[in-house]
């Protein structure tokens, strides 16, 4: 299991181009089994999560393969460059996602949509137990329930069939605002008899992205990236062609890696409107964060002011963004206050970064971050993603060496963020252990 060596002190300097989106290309991929052809996905990030999908999609009876996508200046060649998906769906596919593949990746529920619209029928199993929170998917099956599917759970397995063979446009309103809750819907919803409107539901930019992706396939979606989102169904749809739109979460991480360190860093390729709540937190906390062509330029300016955050669904502060910037309050200068709304347990880093040095407690919900000066380096365990980001950025400004573990957790979403960090000057680097 590889490990990753950081050797903190040094004020990142550069510039780093941000990969394309995760949250966006998995469900874009699943967009694929929509319609029967030969589809193309560019600006794919090279990630554990993606091959997931890859994986999944292959085990109904599609054809995957990805090529590399030319980039400005770097001649498309380079490793872990995002690149594109050619995705060969056949008239008919096996509609199961299995246990094996769900229990790694649970945003394989993403097929569950697409597989009821074009087939009417799909076995997809339940995804367990989560690191981050409960995560329920009942809001998934309450609208495609209300769509006209049939559900039953059997043997852990989600079993939806469409009676009629066709699902019917509905009105519905979501309980809670779910991304990939909106994202199902959506996509059984395009394939739907008549209209459908949906309400609550999450304004994510990755739903945006997935929109515009249906829309180019022939899809008929008005509103996403708003809570009203209306769908007039159509007979089919064509191939997809689309270029995944830039991670924001990375270009954050990248952002707060910047401030953390007293560094100056431009962060490039990537919508900074997409960040516009991290930006504004980031500010507060002192750094001096300015627009530049494509991106945002970060310069950190000294120990982060304690801040208040509270993380919601966009726009609001992101759940994903959380870890990395308690870090950055970490070694603040004074006592800053954390909430997070989303999900229950999501504070799994904060016992690792104690062992750091930080001085963090939590309270349910909200956790106190007490600003000490400096963290000291220690081997240290990532548990889920956005926290196995936050403590290679604790690396970065602890004193001394810190090893993270279990590395394949930043893997599921970070395009080797070893490789994009060392350019900048960071003293870091990957060991096959
Ligand atoms: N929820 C329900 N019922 C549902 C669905 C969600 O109660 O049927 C609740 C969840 O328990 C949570 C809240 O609604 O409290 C929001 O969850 P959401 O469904 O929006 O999360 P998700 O779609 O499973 C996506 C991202 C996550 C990101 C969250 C929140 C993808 C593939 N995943 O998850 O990304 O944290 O939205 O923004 O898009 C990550 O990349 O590290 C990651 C976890």
């Amino acid at each position: 299991m590889d490990k990753i060596i950081v050797e903190g002190g040094v004020a990142l300097r550069g510039e780093v181009q941000v990969s394309g989106a995760k949250n966006a290309a998995l469900p874009i991929l699943a967009a694929a089994l929509l319609a029967e052809g030969e589809h193309v996905v560019a600006n794919v990030p090279d990630l554990a999560d993606v091959r997931t999908m890859g994986r999944l999609l292959s085990s109904m009876g599609c054809e995957v393969s990805r090529s590399p996508t030319p980039r400005q200046g770097d001649g498309g060649e380079k490793l872990g460059a995002s690149s594109s998906f050619l995705v060969r769906v056949p008239a008919r596919v096996r509609p199961e996602a299995t246990y094996e593949l769900v229990k790694t990746m649970r945003a394989s529920v993403v097929v569950l949509g697409p597989l009821l619209a074009r087939f009417g029928e799909a076995r997809v199993s339940l995804p367990g137990g989560c690191a981050i929170g409960d995560r329920p998917i009942d809001q998934h099956l309450k609208v495609l329930t209300a769509l006209g599917a049939e559900i039953a759970i059997e043997h852990g397995y989600v079993m939806a069939r469409v009676p009629s063979g066709r699902l019917r446009g509905a009105e519905f309103g979501f309980d809670v605002q779910t991304v990939t809750g909106t994202e199902n819907a959506i996509m059984a919803a395009v394939l739907a008899e008549g209209t459908t409107v949906l309400r609550n539901c999450a304004r994510e930019p990755e739903v945006a992205d997935l929109a515009a992706a249906l829309n180019a396939m022939g899809a008929r979606i008005e509103g996403a990236g708003r809570t009203e989102i209306r769908v007039q169904g159509v007979e089919r749809l064509g191939a997809l062609r689309h270029t995944v739109i830039a991670d924001r979460v990375e270009a954050g991480t990248l952002l707060v890696a910047g401030a953390l360190t007293g560094g100056d860093v431009r962060v490039k390729g990537f919508d900074p409107v997409h960040l516009a709540a991290l930006v504004e937190k980031l500010r507060e906390a002192g750094a001096h964060v300015e627009a530049i062509p494509d991106g945002l330029r970060v310069v950190g300016n000294g120990p982060a002011h304690p801040i208040q955050l509270r993380t919601a669904p966009h726009p609001g502060f992101p759940t994903d963004m959380q870890a990395q910037m308690m870090v950055l309050l970490a070694v603040g200068s004074g006592s800053s206050v954390v909430t997070e709304t989303i999900f229950e347990n999501r504070y799994m880093h904060v016992l690792e970064l104690r062992r750091l040095g930080a001085d963090i407690t939590v309270d349910g919900k909200t956790a106190l971050v007490k600003g000490v000066p400096q963290l000291s380096g220690a081997p240290v365990m990532a548990s889920d993603l956005r926290a196995s980001a936050a403590l290679v950025l604790a690396g970065l400004v602890a004193s001394g060496t810190t090893e993270v573990q279990r590395v394949y957790h930043l893997d599921r979403g970070y395009e080797r963020l070893e490789e994009k960090l060392a350019p900048l000057g960071a003293r870091i680097r990957r060991v096959k252990a």
